[in-house]
């Protein structure tokens, strides 16, 4: 039984580093070194190439690096009946609530404009909006949604959520479903998107559903750039229905130099940073579910594949 890393971001000998040294009998490998196929019962991966999986016969587990699986889903070459999981980390949720906050005071408080501002040397005060003239509609009330969701209330911000499913949660209204999406988006100012992204939120962040805010909304899309029709958002913003956005995911990663997102004064664009996974801090996670298969248990952290997350 052994572990193989697959990922293609130059960050597979830290990744390896850090499995070594907190485990320094653990047999992993990562992709590009000699490693025994028939062995590997555990792949974890990040945009992994297609077909990279299709090796391993005895496989019982594909271990995402990150939140979100969408890119192992994609990969329909991958072996069938084999376990996917994903990860949940106290860290990642509170890296991703510091870059929303950071993105929404930004907002308010025009920080973007007057970068924009500052490139012209131009001296040109704006009003601003405070706390307490928002509310944040999270699209996505789950792990990283609902995390997001007790900061910014801890903060005395106004916090709505939208699901799939229907949730008991008393501290804060949550919509959900096809139902409660319009009633949801009616009530956002800022909207956040923390969606996974499968089949059915494909697209979701369009001209019809973003129309559905109040006039002058702010979009933050931390999800994937796969949940927004990019088309739709020049027009949104030039038209006045959206006061601008914070988009840290694209649909073409890394964004191409001649996109127009780059240039246009409403639209803030990091690169793919919310938040990251940390090896020091995941890594315990993924070897107790090596342990697991070892073990035959049941793994943490298991993705439905007929939800697609
Ligand atoms: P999660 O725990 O699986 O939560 C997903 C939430 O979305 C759940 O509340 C789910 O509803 C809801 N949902 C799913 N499909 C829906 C639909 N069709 N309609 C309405 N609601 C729907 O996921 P998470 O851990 O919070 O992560 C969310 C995503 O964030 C990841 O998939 C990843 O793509 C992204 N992410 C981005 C970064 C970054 O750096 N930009 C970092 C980490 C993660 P139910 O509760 O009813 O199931
Ligand atoms: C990052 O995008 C993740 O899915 O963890």
């Amino acid at each position: 039984m052994a572990i193989v890393l697959i990922r293609q971001d130059g960050k597979l000998d830290l990744w390896k580093n850090t499995f070594l040294q907190q485990f320094p009998e653990l047999p992993v490998y990562h992709y590009k070194e000699a490693h025994p196929e028939e062995e590997i019962t555990m792949a974890i991966v990040w945009k992994h190439p297609e077909g990279s999986l299709t090796k391993y016969p005895n496989l019982a587990c594909i271990a995402s690096f990150g939140a979100g699986v969408d890119f192992i889903m994609e990969d329909t070459s991958r072996p069938q009946n084999v376990d996917i999981t994903r990860v949940i980390d106290p860290a990642l949720a509170a890296d991703m609530s510091e870059y929303v906050l950071a993105a929404i005071l930004g907002y308010l408080k025009n920080m973007d404009l007057y970068s924009h501002d500052q490139d012209l040397s131009s001296w040109e005060p704006k009003p601003y909006t405070r706390i307490s003239d928002h509310t944040v509609g999270i699209m996505g009330a789950g792990t990283l949604g609902m995390a997001l969701a007790t900061s910014l209330s801890q903060l005395g911000m106004k916090v709505i959520g939208w699901s799939r499913s229907p949730k008991k949660e008393k501290a804060l209204k949550i919509y959900d479903g096809t139902a409660g999406k319009v009633e949801f988006l009616h009530k956002s100012t800022i909207l956040v998107c923390l969606l996974p992204l499968t089949n059915t939120t494909k697209g979701i962040l369009n001209k019809e559903t973003l129309s559905h805010l109040p006039s002058g909304a702010y979009l933050i899309n931390v999800a994937r750039g796969g949940h927004l029709v990019e088309e739709d958002l020049i027009p949104l913003i030039d038209s006045g229905q959206l006061s601008g956005a914070c988009l840290d995911v694209f649909q073409e990663e890394p964004l191409p130099t001649e996109h127009p997102f780059w240039k246009h004064p409403g639209i803030k664009i990091t690169p793919h940073v919310a938040s990251v996974s940390d090896p020091a801090s995941v890594v315990p996670q993924l070897v107790e579910n090596y342990r697991r298969i070892c073990d035959k248990e049941p793994l943490l952290h298991l993705v439905d594949p007929q939800k697609g997350y």
